[in-house]
């Protein structure tokens, strides 16, 4: 009898074992950590830092342009890389998406990357994670904060033009729609207002904020007029106007003057201050840079976590344009 109620303890014992093995096996798959290729990629980090130092240099908006990658990468099944593969004769992914389409770029700068650290690591380093590292670059470049970033994302082998065009907020948004889209990925209503801060660097088209410029009446009119120069009322859509009227290229808090001074671009962005729930954070915002910053790193850190649901097929591409 006694030996039988040890054999059934040791059951269970080993069933819990094995349990726990199991769970923390699952666990340990989703869990980033910022050692992640410290043995197998050692000069990972400085490989990314230098390729995006020399496309900054060599055009200063590329800091923008791969942070928007890396936002529009995350809000689509989790931060996969999904956005970087190239549409082929028989599959159509996220390029091709509608917030995406002729104004997503970066992709050389990417591809650049991945070419040297391919030749220094071969084959181990997932494109998720090569976006991730060079957006954090691009923003600490221009001038803004940079942090730790988690590593060990894997490579989607597939993309979603539906869930692109559905998941990514457009220039006309309401708040309302800004702070439910954000949190269908669960980030707050306060993350994305950090995130939004993102729009004190880069370039729009014409065409994104046209109706603001002549139609909208909580903007200032000088800046109003200033737009309009280079963004008529027909044609020139794809003209390019500065999201931060002060400091264009400088990744700091003047995002949030604009705004209170009524001079952001998209109806999107004086969403953010048009006496709505986001007024007071703004305010802040405006006048507390380190705030700002602080806000924004671990808004990004959220945003860096977001991962492809659980079961679903990844790799690490070689080529960041094509699964393996
Ligand atoms: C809150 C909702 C957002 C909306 C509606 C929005 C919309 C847009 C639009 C329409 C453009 C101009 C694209 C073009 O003209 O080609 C743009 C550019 C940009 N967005 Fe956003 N965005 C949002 C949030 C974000 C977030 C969260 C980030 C990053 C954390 C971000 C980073 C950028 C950057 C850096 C640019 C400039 C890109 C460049 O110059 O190439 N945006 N965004
Ligand atoms: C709009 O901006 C101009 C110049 O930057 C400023 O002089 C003017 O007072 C502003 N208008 C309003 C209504 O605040």
């Amino acid at each position: 009898m006694a030996g039988v109620v040890i054999t059934g303890r040791a059951l269970v014992a080993a069933v819990a074992v094995v349990v726990a093995v199991l769970l923390g096996g699952a666990a340990e798959a989703q869990q980033l950590s910022p050692n992640f290729y410290s043995r197998t990629c050692p000069n990972l980090a400085s490989i990314v830092r230098s390729g995006m130092a020399s496309a900054v240099r060599t055009e200063p908006r590329m800091g923008a342009s791969i942070l928007r990658l890396f936002f529009h990468d995350c809000f689509v099944n989790g931060c996969d890389g999904s956005i970087l593969l190239d549409d082929t004769s028989t599959f159509t992914g996220e390029k091709s998406a509608g917030p995406n389409a002729n104004s997503a770029r970066g992709f050389e700068v990417i591809d650049a990357i991945k070419t040297q650290v391919e030749a220094s690591c071969k084959g181990t380093v997932s494109c998720a994670d090569i976006l991730a590292l060079a957006a954090r670059d691009g923003v600490n470049l221009l001038g803004g904060p940079t942090w730790s970033v988690a590593l060990g994302r894997k490579d989607s082998r597939t993309a979603s033009q539906s869930a692109a065009n559905s998941n990514l907020p457009g220039p006309g948004s309401s708040l309302a729609t800004l702070i439910s889209m954000f949190g269908n990925q669960g980030l707050s209503a306060r993350d994305m207002t950090a995130l939004s801060g993102a729009h004190t660097i880069g370039r729009a088209q014409c065409q994104f904020f046209r109706s603001r410029i002549y139609t909208e009446r909580n903007i200032n009119a000088s800046f109003a007029s200033l737009r309009q120069q280079t963004c008529p009322r027909s044609g020139g859509d794809a003209n390019l106007a500065p999201f931060d009227v002060q400091t264009p290229d400088a990744f700091d808090n003047a995002y949030y003057q604009n705004l209170v001074s009524q001079r952001g671009l998209l109806h999107s962005d004086q969403e953010l201050f048009n006496g709505g729930s986001q007024d007071g954070l703004v305010r802040q915002y405006s006048t507390n840079p380190s705030q700002f910053s602080s806000d924004f790193v671990s808004a990004m850190v959220k945003m860096g976590n977001l991962l492809p649901s659980s079961g679903t097929a990844t790799e690490v591409r070689l080529n960041c344009r094509k699964v393996n």
